[in-house]
């Protein structure tokens, strides 16, 4: 049985002494949680924000990294400083990186390699454009994005990833994909994995769902069969997150 992981991307937002705000406000709140919990929060508030979280059961994740070791990479975190600042998870490809700072598939499939090799755990994203739904080629578009991410990924680690579906139209919009549409694309993407790999890899992956989740919605999401917990931005930055948190209680 997968365990639900509900993930909260606070994007470019919160300054360190805003993170342990709210993180002391958000840690008894999601104390007793029945869900693997993470805060994905900007690379500043990463060290402030693992001292805060230590005990409490949340893990932190990155939103970014660059699949170099070290060197002149100037303004680039590397995935050892990650691991050595006590970093678990780390976001790979959001649809923003990918429009605003040129990301592709490949350099998605360089960093989710990179990750598994320093024991970081990749939340990998993909997800189409209103247009592309419109013309039907949304399940051919992140196919592709989850075969390139997951090229020359091994199988033992492919069932420690996470991939987290967003389609694009729904981030930050207020329109959350319906349940049959996040779960059809959410059940196509485990299909996915069992070509690459096989059935028990698919059965092992986790899989999020992203796109204006909310208190209201979340249960009714994450009550799909292939829908293992969220990817959450707006509603993650205030106490409200901890009601989707425990969704199921
Ligand atoms: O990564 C989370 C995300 O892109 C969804 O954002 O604000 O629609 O929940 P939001």
């Amino acid at each position: 049985m997968r365990k639900k992981i509900i993930a909260g991307n606070w994007k470019m937002n919160k300054t360190p002494a805003q993170a342990i705000e709210l993180i002391k406000e958000l840690k008894p709140l999601v104390a007793d949680a029945r869900v693997d919990v993470v805060f994905a929060v900007p690379a500043i508030d990463i060290i402030p924000a693992v001292k805060e979280t230590a005990g409490s059961g949340i893990d932190i994740g990155a939103q970014n990294m660059f699949y170099m070791e070290s060197g002149a990479y100037t303004g680039e975190v590397s995935p050892e400083m990650l691991t050595d600042a006590g970093v678990k998870y780390v976001i790979i490809g959001h649809s923003e990186r990918r429009e605003y700072f040129a990301e592709t598939d490949e350099t998605v499939n360089k960093k989710v390699i990179k990750a598994f090799e320093h024991n970081l755990i990749p939340i990998v994203c993909c997800g189409e454009t209103l247009e592309q739904r419109e013309q039907k080629i949304a399940v051919d578009w992140i196919r592709k994005q989850v075969k390139i991410a997951f090229f020359n990924v091994e199988k033992e680690d492919a069932k420690r990833a996470v991939i987290a579906y967003e389609p694009i139209w729904a981030i930050g919009t207020g329109k959350t994909a319906t349940t049959a549409q996040a779960q059809e694309i959410c059940s196509k993407i485990r299909e996915c994995i069992a070509e690459i790999y096989d059935a028990q890899t698919a059965s092992s992956i986790r899989i999020q769902y992203g796109g204006s989740v909310n208190a209201g919605n979340a249960a009714e999401l994450f009550a799909q069969p292939d829908i293992d917990g969220g990817l959450v931005g707006g509603a993650s930055l205030k106490a409200d997150f901890a009601k989707i948190v425990n969704y199921n209680k």
